[in-house]
C-alpha cells in the first residue's frame, strides 16, 4: 500500500448496510471519507452521521435536469480528495461529469451480464434460476455494464421471496465488497 489508507467516497440510496461494511471493516487499508445520497433520510446517511462523516444529498429533483444534477454531484464530490467513488445501493446512472472525475466502483444484486438494471434480484427470480449472486464491477456510462472485479454466487432455495433471496446476497455482498476494495487499496495500478 502507498500513501495512507484509500479514500473512499460512498453514494447510497437505501439502507446502507454495505457502507456499514465498510465502516466496521476491522484494520482497513480503506477510509470513507464522505457519503452522499440521491435523496432524503437515507439509512446509508444516517450511518455516516453517526460516524461523524461528512455527508451530502444531491437530488435530481433540484436541478433542471440530469446533466446539473451530474455537475452538482461531481461538485459535492471535489470539495473531498477522494481516490475512488463506490456506488453502493445508489439507485441512480451517474453521469459525465462524475464519471470523467472518478473511478468508480459498484455492486449489483445479481450475476452480470444476467439481469443488469434496478431489479435484479426479482428478475433472477422471476427468470428461475437456481444460482444468482452478486457482482463487483467498475462503472462504465452504461447500466451495469462496466468491467467485472469480483463475484459471489448464491443459490435460489425452494420457496425463496426477493426479500430473503436479497436479504442472503447482501450477505455475500457486504463481503465481497470489502475484499475488492481491500485488494483496490494495495494494489494502485488501477489508478
Ligand atoms: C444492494 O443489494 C445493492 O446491490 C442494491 O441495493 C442493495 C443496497 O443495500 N442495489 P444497502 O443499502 O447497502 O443495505
Amino acid at each position: 500500500m502507498s500513501g495512507g489508507p484509500l479514500r473512499l467516497a460512498v453514494l447510497v440510496s437505501g439502507s446502507g448496510t454495505n457502507l456499514q461494511a465498510l465502516l466496521d471493516a476491522p484494520a482497513a487499508p480503506f477510509e470513507v471519507v464522505v457519503v452522499g445520497a440521491d435523496r432524503e433520510d437515507t439509512g446509508g446517511v444516517e450511518r455516516a452521521r453517526a460516524r461523524g462523516i461528512p455527508t451530502f444529498v444531491c437530488r435530481v429533483a433540484d436541478h433542471p435536469d440530469r446533466a446539473g444534477w451530474d455537475a452538482a454531484l461531481a461538485r459535492s464530490l471535489a470539495t473531498h480528495d477522494v481516490d475512488l467513488v463506490v456506488s453502493a445501493g445508489f439507485m441512480k446512472v451517474l453521469g459525465p461529469q462524475v464519471l470523467a472525475a472518478h473511478r468508480v466502483v459498484n455492486t449489483h444484486p445479481a450475476l452480470l451480464p444476467s439481469f443488469p438494471g434496478a431489479h435484479g434480484v426479482r428478475d433472477a427470480l422471476a427468470h428461475g434460476v437456481r444460482v444468482t449472486g452478486c457482482t463487483c464491477h467498475w462503472v462504465d456510462a452504461g447500466v451495469d455494464t462496466g468491467p467485472v472485479i469480483d463475484q459471489r454466487a448464491v443459490r435460489v432455495e425452494d420457496g425463496d421471496t426477493v426479500e430473503t433471496l436479497h436479504e442472503r446476497i447482501k450477505v455475500q455482498e457486504r463481503a465481497m465488497l470489502v475484499e475488492v476494495l481491500t485488494r483496490l487499496a494495495s494494489d494502485r495500478s488501477w489508478r
